[in-house]
């Protein structure tokens, strides 16, 4: 399991004092993005301050296995050692800064080693998490909810992110409310290439009057892995029989506001209502940072 933080500031400062007992090296933290997509680059910082005193080197390693090494009186500097699924970009690194390809082998637990000069040779390590994904292609689909409901039927909604890896959290979401965890069953299967999985959560409950407002129930399901992805779909059911008795929204003026982007016709397993993904991206990302805080 990896922790939740996004681009994670990890402190830890462990010192070793010298006979001296003078602090010179100090405040090491590493700045390491939670996941990357495969392909892209990853830039990893490795922030320290060094007071009245030189840079020996800084170290690399990933898993404990040292893959390169910046120590500014060698020529060049930088020196990288051949470690399985660790490429550097060499010519975007330098002595607080490493630049890697987004290999599918890059992930893994990042240490950064450095080491102030003679005579006190303080040495500090900071580590993090580096998490490699491919995303999905596709947005997640929700199927298998009726048009209409009245109180007391059962509402059935099954949720789908096809093929990435990981596999995305899926979250339900009732009028905008995080659906209960009893109503909800999640699973992971293999995806389309043997690397990839794709994510199912399906949604079962017993409709009760409470959950239409202005006689109709919103349900969103809303897929995301790591900070870096988040995408929503959602459906709007109605209350049967409400519709004469509230004015309902004219459809045309929600098509205008949320243009339709998807629409699935199942053949009557699934309402051809509005899908608002795409607009719903920039809500989402407010909504993912809200719910990665809590
Ligand atoms: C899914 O959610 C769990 C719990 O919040 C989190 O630890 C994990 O990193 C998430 N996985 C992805 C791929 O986002
Ligand atoms: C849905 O029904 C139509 C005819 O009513 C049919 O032509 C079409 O193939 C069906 N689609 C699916 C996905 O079953």
């Amino acid at each position: 399991m990896y922790s939740a933080n996004k681009s994670v500031v990890l402190r830890i400062a462990i010192f070793f004092l010298t006979t001296q007992g003078v602090l010179c090296l100090r405040n090491a933290h590493m700045i390491i993005p939670e996941a990357v997509e495969r392909g892209k680059t990853a830039v990893i910082k490795c922030i320290f301050e060094l007071e009245n005193e030189d840079l020996y080197q800084v170290k690399w390693y990933r898993n404990d296995e040292e893959f390169c090494r910046y120590a500014p009186r060698d020529v060049p500097p930088l020196k990288v050692f051949p470690v399985h699924g660790i490429e550097v970009v060499q010519e975007e690194s330098d002595v607080e800064t490493l630049t890697i390809k987004a290999t599918k082998e890059a992930r893994g637990l990042y240490t950064c080693e450095v080491s102030a000069d003679a005579p006190s040779f303080f040495t500090l390590q900071v580590h993090g998490t580096l998490n490699i994904v491919d995303l999905p292609k596709s947005d997640p689909e929700l199927n298998g909810l009726k048009r209409y409901y009245r109180p007391g039927m059962k509402l059935k909604a099954e949720c789908i992110s096809y093929d990435s890896m990981p596999a995305a959290n899926l979250t339900f979401y009732i009028n905008n409310e995080q659906a209960i965890s009893h109503h909800v069953w999640s699973r992971v299967g293999s995806g389309e290439n043997g690397d990839l999985w794709t994510a199912y959560s399906t949604m079962q409950y017993v409709v009760q009057k409470h959950h239409f407002v202005r006689g109709k129930i919103k349900i969103r399901c809303s897929a995301a892995i790591y900070s870096i992805y988040f995408r929503s779909h959602e459906r709007v059911v109605e209350e049967e029989g409400a519709i004469n008795t509230i004015a309902p929204l004219p459809e045309t003026k929600e098509a205008i506001v949320f243009p339709i982007n998807r629409i699935s016709f199942k053949n009557g397993s699934v309402n051809g209502g509005m899908s608002y993904s795409t607009e719903y991206r920039e809500v989402g990302i407010l909504l993912i940072f809200t719910y990665v805080i809590k």
